[in-house]
């Protein structure tokens, strides 16, 4: 036993320090402390042993494990210097594109594309663009939406709030809008009915980034406001869209859902790209999954844009597009789309 922990000792000893990445170091990490490490796996012979066998194999397990966990830190930072050095040193020049045999040509990002997909699928249908401002106030973000101050509706929208104390003029509460409904108002003011109006913008959200989490995201919206719009045409744009951007036999499905500037309010799902409706681990079984929210305007968005409820009914429509970029072309990480990495954009 003495000899199998010195000698594991001395084994990973040697290889951690001529180890020159962090994922290497990852690696025997893992091959002494991971599920089936080494030195995990050797208290399990301990019972084996004389009592008093056992009274000096403790310490010697004990100090092995720690010298070892101690070489791997210091390795982890020894590594991290050297590259932080390198960068240092390394000077940042474009490669003269000649130089590598071939022409570099850039394009545009895949979610840019998906966009202009999207804002020429509408165009054809007569619905114009109108983008409403990223700062914007409370009022056009949530209280003329229905969502008064204090409403725990709020909760829905992780908000970015702009300190203005140092700030004279403020008509209110600023903050980063946190979805294209800020538009909805304004467009409501600005034009007459019948109205078809979109927006695709970015937004912000106070948000726990992870694989489908943005603090900075993309949306894309209509407002559809005439006499006599329901929620027909709702299903209808839905499957247009959905079959338009994800294919021709992706159908939609209207189930219902709150937000509080709609009524009736839907979660609009599109059939899974991936099973069509069998049920498969993106849909996690359902056989649908969650593409955009909807619903009616509610009267009293209406009335505050200016709309007399009693003669116009109008739809409000709202969709991630770098959601539907990750079906579409399979990325499994949002956080793919905004970092900046050339290998990933590349592949497009
Ligand atoms: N603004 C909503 C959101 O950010 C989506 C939505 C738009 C819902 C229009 C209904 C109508 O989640």
């Amino acid at each position: 036993m003495e000899q199998k922990i010195i000698q594991i000792q001395n084994n990973f000893l040697e290889k951690i320090q001529k180890a020159k990445s962090l994922k290497e170091l990852d690696e025997y990490f893992l091959a002494l402390f991971g599920k089936t490490g080494e030195i995990t796996l050797l208290p399990k012979e301990f019972p084996k042993l004389s009592k008093e066998k056992r009274k000096q194999i403790g310490p010697l397990f004990n100090q092995t494990k720690q010298k070892l966990e101690k070489a791997i830190q210091l390795q982890r930072n020894k590594v991290r210097e050297e590259s932080y050095k390198k960068l240092e040193t390394e000077k940042f020049t474009l490669q003269p594109q000649e130089s590598q045999g071939k022409k570099r040509q850039g394009h545009l990002h895949p979610v840019t594309k998906l966009e202009n997909e999207i804002v020429e699928l509408f165009t054809k249908l007569g619905f114009k663009q109108y983008n409403a401002p990223h700062i914007d106030t409370e009022g056009y973000n949530f209280e003329l939406l229905n969502i008064p101050q204090g409403h725990p509706a709020r909760d829905l929208w992780d908000t970015l709030y702009i300190d203005t104390s140092n700030v004279k003029t403020t008509p209110g509460e600023l903050l980063l809008k946190t979805h294209t409904s800020n538009a909805q108002i304004r467009i409501m003011r600005e034009f007459k009915p019948p109205i078809r109006m979109m927006s695709i913008d970015r937004c912000f959200r106070y948000e726990n980034v992870d694989a489908r989490h943005e603090h900075t995201l993309d949306q894309f919206e209509i407002v559809y406001i005439d006499k006599g719009v329901n929620m027909a045409n709702l299903q209808y744009l839905s499957e247009y869209f959905f079959k338009g951007i994800l294919g021709k036999d992706i159908k939609a499905r209207l189930r219902p859902k709150y937000y509080p500037f709609v009524e009736p309010g839907a979660g609009v799902d599109g059939l899974c790209i991936f099973c069509k409706g069998k049920g498969c681990k993106v849909c996690g079984g359902v056989g649908w999954l969650e593409l955009a929210g909807a619903g009616m305007i509610h009267p009293t968005v209406l009335k505050n844009g200016g709309i007399d409820p009693s003669i116009y009914s109008g739809i409000a429509w709202g969709a991630g597009p770098e959601r539907m970029a990750m079906l579409k072309y399979g990325v499994k990480d949002i956080r793919s789309f905004k970092n900046g990495d050339l290998k990933f954009l590349e592949k497009f």
